[in-house]
Formats: structure tokens, sequence, C-alpha cells
């Protein structure tokens, strides 16, 4: 039995800072703004970040393959359905690690020529860059753990917590379900 996992992120303490960085958004963003969130760790995220936000906006998403560590190779699986050319656009992302996986993504909308591009991240692993990667808006810089919860997975579980808890990987990699019981109880 793994020990209880740490909490990183208080349910509190991510609804203010996504109020925050809603608030940001709406002052950058008078004009209005397309997120585009990328499936499926931003979704909570993204769910809570657009109702934060007080300026016109639209919400569209796109999926790439599944995290494989340290290969960087990854491709879009479900692509956006709006237009950003010439577009006012906010790439919204759970978390960026290696900055691999955004800079392949900032590769590909760059060329579609939107008006702006940046980048809305919940969290950054900022010691984990390879490439350095343009974040213009961050909720929380952390450590290098790793994270579950408020869309984060591992193996698909655990997205619906609504807080950011440190998963031990060991214990996740013998089985998934590891903190299944320390999480859900009640
Ligand atoms: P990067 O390409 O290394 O920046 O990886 C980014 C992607 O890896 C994220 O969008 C997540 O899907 C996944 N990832 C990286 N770190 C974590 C973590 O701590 N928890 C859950 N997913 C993670
Ligand atoms: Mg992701």
């Amino acid at each position: 039995m793994p020990a209880p996992p740490r909490e990183l992120i208080g349910t509190d303490e991510l609804h203010a800072t996504v109020r925050r960085l809603g608030a940001t958004l709406s002052a950058d963003y008078p004009d209005g703004v397309l997120l585009a969130a990328v499936l499926k760790g931003s979704v909570c995220f993204a769910a809570d970040l657009v109702r934060a936000i007080t300026a016109p906006v639209e919400i569209d998403f796109l999926g790439i393959s599944s995290y494989a560590p340290g290969t960087g190779r990854v491709r879009i699986v479900q692509d956006l359905q709006a237009d950003v050319f010439g577009r006012d656009v906010v790439l919204v992302e759970d978390i960026v690690d290696t900055g691999l996986t955004l800079t392949y993504l900032l590769g590909q909308l760059r060329q579609r020529s939107p008006h702006s591009l940046e980048v809305c991240a919940l969290l950054d692993k900022h010691d984990r860059r390879i490439v350095p990667t343009p974040l213009r808006y961050v909720g929380f810089r952390i450590g290098d753990e790793f994270a579950i919860g408020y869309g984060l997975d591992y193996a698909e579980r655990y997205r619906n917590l609504d807080r950011i808890v440190a998963g031990d990987v060991e214990a996740l990699r013998i089985d998934p379900d590891a903190h299944v019981a320390a999480l859900y109880r009640r």
C-alpha cells in the first residue's frame, strides 16, 4: 500500500489562480480570443478558465497522441474545427514538461497564420524544460513531480479529482489504481 499522495495544489488555490488567469486574459483580449485546448488533460482547466473570462471567447479542442516520455514524437489525432487564420489564439495546456509537445503544436498552428498565438499553461515544470518554450500565461510552477488530478491522469485515472496531487510513479507503474483507495475513499 503506497503512502497517500501529497497534495500539490488545493481546490481553492486552483480556482483562485484560474480566476487570476481569466482576469488577465480578459484584459489582454478585450475583443475576444479563441482558446485552443489540448485534450484531454486541459479539459477541467479550460472549462473553468472559459468561465473566468469576461470577454467574448470561443473554445475549441485538439487531440494529440498519448505521452511517450522523451521522444518528442506527437501528432495531432483530432484537429481543431476552427480556422485560426487571422485569429487571436491562446493554446491551453494542462502541463508543460520538456516542452517538446508544445513546440510541435506551436509550429503546426503557426503555419496556419493566426494573428497572434500565445500559450496558457496551468502547470509549468520549468526545471525539466529541454526546448525553450514561450509561456505567456502560467498558473503554477511545480518541481519534478508527477502531477495527477484536475484533468491530469495516470493511465486515464484521477482526472476528476478537484485538486492536484503528486502521484507515486513507482507505485502507479505496478498498479495504475494504486492511489484510488486513498484519493477516492470517503
Ligand atoms: P512535454 O512534451 O514533455 O512538455 O509533455 C507534456 C505532456 O506530457 C503534457 O501535456 C501531459 O500530457 C504529459 N505530462 C507531463 N508531465 C505530466 C505530469 O506530471 N502528469 C501528467 N501528465 C504529464
Ligand atoms: Mg497535455
